[in-house]
């Protein structure tokens, strides 16, 4: 009997189970890389253009967030300043204006330097929601949201680094208990603020204030101010999700449009 099918095929059968086998393989790993909670851009820590201490800026000098991150609280994104704001006190002649360190900035800006190129700073991004998630820094910031539960104590780091896996996990934990983080408004960008120091009385007081502005009736708050010992953060954040009636989103259409 002639060999009918020529000699490879003898082994198509082999071949076809390992291709399988591979290929079940690798839907695994996909699996797995799109299901597990690791992220991986926690720690990313990139080498900036100019070494831009936020310990000096928002911790000695004790500057706001919002002197540079100017877009924060008005609009989804958050802002990295331009060269203009450094060199309201970097310019020629004032702080440190001779340092090696703000060459990038000189040449932004100085017109008489003759490195001068009028190029931006290229800040490198460091924290970065995919495509397919949709985020927005207002919502958050005006609903008493810190920077520090996202982005950990900036004011302390000389090097911003991604402190915080900012994973869907990270996200739904706090939509699910946003209490465990609300604090007062005028205290987001105060990265070092306890609960414990704010003071009862002008808490209420501050409630008060928010209802009225809502127009509402304001709820009776006697009992609450009647009471001694510190504030904790569960009364702080449990009376401002009542007051601004904070429900975030957990369906999937609010982050994924
Ligand atoms: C004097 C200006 C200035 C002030 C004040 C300032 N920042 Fe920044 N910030 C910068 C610059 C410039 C960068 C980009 C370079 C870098 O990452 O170090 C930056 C980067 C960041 C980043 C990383 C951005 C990214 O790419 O993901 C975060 C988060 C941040 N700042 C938070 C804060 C917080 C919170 C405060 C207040 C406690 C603050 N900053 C105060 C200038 C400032
Ligand atoms: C409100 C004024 C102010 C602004 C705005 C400001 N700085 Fe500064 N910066 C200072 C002061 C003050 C120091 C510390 C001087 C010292 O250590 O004696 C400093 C120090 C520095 C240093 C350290 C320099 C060295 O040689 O050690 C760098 C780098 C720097 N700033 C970069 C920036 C950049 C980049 C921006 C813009 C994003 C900026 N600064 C915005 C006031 C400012
Ligand atoms: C609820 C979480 C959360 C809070 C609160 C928050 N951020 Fe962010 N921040 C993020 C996420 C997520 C990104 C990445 C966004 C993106 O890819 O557009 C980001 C990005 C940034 C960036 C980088 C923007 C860029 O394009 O380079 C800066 C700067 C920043 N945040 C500053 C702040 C400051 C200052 C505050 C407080 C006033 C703050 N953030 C509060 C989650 C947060
Ligand atoms: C520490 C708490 C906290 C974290 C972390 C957090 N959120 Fe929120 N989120 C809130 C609160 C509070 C609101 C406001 C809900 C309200 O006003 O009813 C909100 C609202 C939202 C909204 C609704 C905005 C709108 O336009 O309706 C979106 C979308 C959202 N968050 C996305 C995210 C994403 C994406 C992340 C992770 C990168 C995240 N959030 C992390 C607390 C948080
Ligand atoms: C509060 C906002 C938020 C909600 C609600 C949300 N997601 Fe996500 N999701 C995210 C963010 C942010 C990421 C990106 C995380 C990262 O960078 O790794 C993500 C990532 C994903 C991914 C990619 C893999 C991963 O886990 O990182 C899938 C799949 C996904 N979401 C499906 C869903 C489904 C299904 C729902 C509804 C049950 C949902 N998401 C609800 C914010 C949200």
């Amino acid at each position: 009997m002639p060999n009918f099918f020529p000699r490879w095929t003898n082994w198509l059968p082999i071949k076809i189970l390992i291709g399988l086998g591979c290929m079940g393989t690798i839907a695994v790993a996909v699996l797995f890389w799109v299901f597990t909670p690791e992220y991986s851009r926690a720690g990313y820590q990139p080498q900036q253009p100019i070494p831009f201490e936020h310990t000096i800026h928002a911790g000695q000098l004790g500057m706001d967030c919002r002197y540079c991150h100017t877009f924060v609280e008005d609009s989804a994104h958050s802002n990295v300043p331009n060269a203009q704001v450094c060199w309201n006190c970097h310019s020629t002649g004032k702080v440190l204006s001779d340092s090696p360190k703000l060459e990038p900035l000189r040449q932004a800006m100085d017109v008489n330097y003759e490195g001068y190129t009028g190029e931006p700073i290229q800040w490198v991004q460091i924290h970065q929601t995919p495509d397919y998630a949709y985020f927005n820094h207002s919502v958050h910031v005006n609903r008493g949201v810190s920077c520090v539960e996202c982005h950990g104590k900036v004011n302390e780091m000389e090097v911003v680094f991604h402190a915080k896996g900012q994973s869907m996990s990270f996200c739904l934990e706090c939509h699910r208990e946003p209490e465990k983080a609300l604090r007062p408004l005028d205290q987001v960008t105060n990265l070092d603020w306890k609960p414990e120091d704010l003071d009862r009385q002008a808490f209420y007081a501050y409630l008060t204030g928010l209802s009225k502005g809502h127009g509402a009736e304001a709820p009776d708050y006697s009992e609450e101010m009647a009471e001694d010992g510190p504030l904790t953060q569960k009364e702080i954040g449990t009376k401002l999700k009542e007051a601004w009636s904070v429900r975030p989103p957990e369906d999937c259409t609010t982050c994924h449009r």
